[in-house]
């Protein structure tokens, strides 16, 4: 009896050290039984690195298979996984990478079953993974929800499209759509309740939850949406000529072909490392454009292949919405995270060229050339565009590329469904908003683009909360966020925040501006909105190619 009592002294102490991991309940899926472990930090139980999917080098460029089965007990602890992509340390990933993390709260209240909040990360399609080092669940899970982070697949592996059988694109929005049905499927084995399911994400992926919001490939998957700095009715969301990028990345490696089936074959051949590391720029065009290569793009139909992307975002909100209540917002200051990549040589060259981007089409040069000036004037008045002009660059980009196109939606929403639609501006300047002290603008106002990230995840990156204000700010975020996730509404009669959240009306859209203080106003920048709307209304492109 002395003797267990000790051994479970010992044990108890190895846990507490960390260097024995502390099981989590079993779970029963289709696939097996699972079995995770209890956090560090004692307050949730988590199941790392599940197979929802299957991708190998037989479904690369195409719709991830179904998940494996297994017998015994899998083991969802360890591991850092990701899909194929370049990185600080060389190319980094395998193509065996469709893996989920659960984490599920330990001190349940009641036995109610929990609202799910599932994470898509951004990364401009490019890069990124659902790991704990950035996505860390501590902050949210406190707040009584399960969530759910996964990896999909980016650059050429996940954005490939060829409009053919074998390519026909999207591969990593249709993992994305994979991970949905694994939560609809199997969350209520970690006691999650699929009828509460709230898919978020920032950038690319606020741009991949505007995708699923629009795609009849999610209905009934999830019932609300937030999407933080991303929209798929913006000009960077669609690759419009899939075909041409193909072949610029195969010309790099030395074959000149347009034909599909010839670039399929090239691709199909190589080492995934080899498709990864192939390096290629887009010439700067004559356009406002930016220089993301790997993007969604408008699918063909294909007898035998699902759809999930089957015509430009907007028409699909111009003809049909679902009824769906979204949480949109954008930073204050969301262009001057793309201040340090702005080449002298780049902003020179803006001024002999049209200061909006290629999803716009006018009758002649001499309209286009009118509207440029118009924009011009707008955003430099009389001034030359060069690096001295750096911050009227940002206030132009933040507005084509995100505050813009997320109106744009919101307007959507709410003309053709019956959809709740709150709207936000992130305001907020503390210390972790590490996107814009790397920017170079530090002491500029309010927030960048991705800086509320870290106000919802804690990630081991950046474990340390530094100042009250930040732990408030992490409190109110947390709060909203879930809050929402729970009730569709961010702040309930109920709540005790000292403000409250309206809804946007179609006639009246209102901005909940977070701050230390938050509070309600108007649009952030209607100048410059008017002015895009007015473009917009005219003169958008109304083809694919
Ligand atoms: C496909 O995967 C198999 C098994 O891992 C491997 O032997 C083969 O070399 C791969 N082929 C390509 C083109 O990557
Ligand atoms: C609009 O929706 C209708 C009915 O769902 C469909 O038949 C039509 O093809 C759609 N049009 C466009 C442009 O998407
Ligand atoms: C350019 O930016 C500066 C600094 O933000 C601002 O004072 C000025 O009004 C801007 N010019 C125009 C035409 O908006
Ligand atoms: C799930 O959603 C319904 C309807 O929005 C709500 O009444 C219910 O309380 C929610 N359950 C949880 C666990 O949040």
């Amino acid at each position: 009896m002395k003797m267990k009592q000790g051994k479970r002294l010992v044990l108890f102490s190895l846990f507490v050290m960390n260097l024995v991991d502390e099981p989590a309940p079993e779970v029963a899926i289709e696939q097996g039984i699972l079995s995770g472990k209890i956090s560090r930090c004692g307050t949730f139980f988590e199941y790392i690195g599940i197979p929802y999917a299957k991708s190998d080098n037989n479904t690369r460029f195409q719709a991830p298979g179904p998940p494996p089965s297994w017998k015994g007990v899998y083991k969802a602890v360890e591991g850092y996984h990701m899909c194929p992509q370049k990185s600080f340390f060389g190319i980094m990933g395998s193509e065996d990478c469709l893996k989920l993390n659960v984490y599920v709260p330990v001190n349940l209240k009641d036995q109610k079953p929990l609202a799910v909040m599932v994470y898509i990360f951004g990364g401009a399609f490019l890069f990124g993974n659902a790991d704990k080092i950035v996505y860390g669940p501590r902050f949210l899970v406190k707040k009584d929800v399960i969530l759910v982070t996964f990896n999909y697949r980016v650059a050429l592996l996940g954005f490939l499209c060829l409009r053919t059988k074998e390519a026909p694109g999207n591969a990593g929005i249709k993992d994305q759509i994979a991970a949905l049905r694994w939560v609809k499927k199997n969350i209520a084995a970690f006691g999650g309740d699929p009828d509460n399911i709230t898919v978020f994400g920032g950038s690319s992926g606020a741009t991949s939850v505007s995708f699923l919001i629009a795609s009849e490939a999610t209905i009934g998957l999830f019932n609300r949406a937030i999407v933080q700095s991303g929209s798929s009715v913006s000009h960077w969301s669609i690759n419009r000529k899939p075909i041409w990028v193909a072949s610029l990345l195969a010309r790099t490696i030395g074959y000149n072909t347009e034909d599909p089936k010839v670039l399929y074959d090239i691709f199909s051949k190589l080492d995934y490392k080899d498709i990864i590391a192939i390096n290629t720029k887009k010439p700067i065009g004559m356009f406002n454009d930016n220089t993301l290569i790997h993007k969604p793009c408008v699918e063909k139909y294909i007898p035998g292949i699902e759809p999930v992307i089957t015509d430009l975002p907007y028409k699909i909100f111009e003809n049909k919405t679902k009824d769906l209540d979204v949480m949109y917002g954008t930073s204050s200051n969301e262009g001057i995270f793309l201040a340090p990549i702005q080449s002298d040589e780049m902003l020179e060259s803006r001024n002999g060229r049209y200061l909006f981007a290629s999803d716009l089409h006018f009758s002649s040069e001499k309209e286009a050339m009118m509207i440029a000036e118009k924009i011009h004037k707008f955003y430099f008045g009389d001034d030359e565009i060069s690096s001295k002009k750096i911050l009227n660059v940002s206030k132009l980009l933040g507005h084509l590329d995100f505050e813009v196109p997320a109106i744009f939606e919101t307007e959507y929403l709410l003309s053709r469904s019956k959809s709740k639609v709150y709207n936000y501006v992130f305001n907020y300047h503390g210390w972790r908003n590490f996107l814009k002290l790397n920017t170079g603008f530090w002491h500029e106002d309010g927030a960048t683009h991705g800086d509320e990230v870290f106000y919802l995840f804690d990630g081991d990156l950046f474990p340390m909360v530094f100042s009250m204000d930040d732990r408030k700010m992490i409190e109110q975020l947390t709060l909203l966020w879930t809050n929402f996730a729970k009730n569709g509404n961010p702040t309930p009669e109920w709540s005790d925040l000292p403000f409250r959240w309206k809804p946007s009306a179609k006639d009246n859209l209102q901005f909940l501006y977070i701050d230390r203080e938050s509070k309600m106003g108007p649009m952030p920048s209607p100048e410059g909105y008017r002015l895009w709307k007015d473009i917009y209304s005219k003169y958008r492109r109304t083809d694919i190619t």
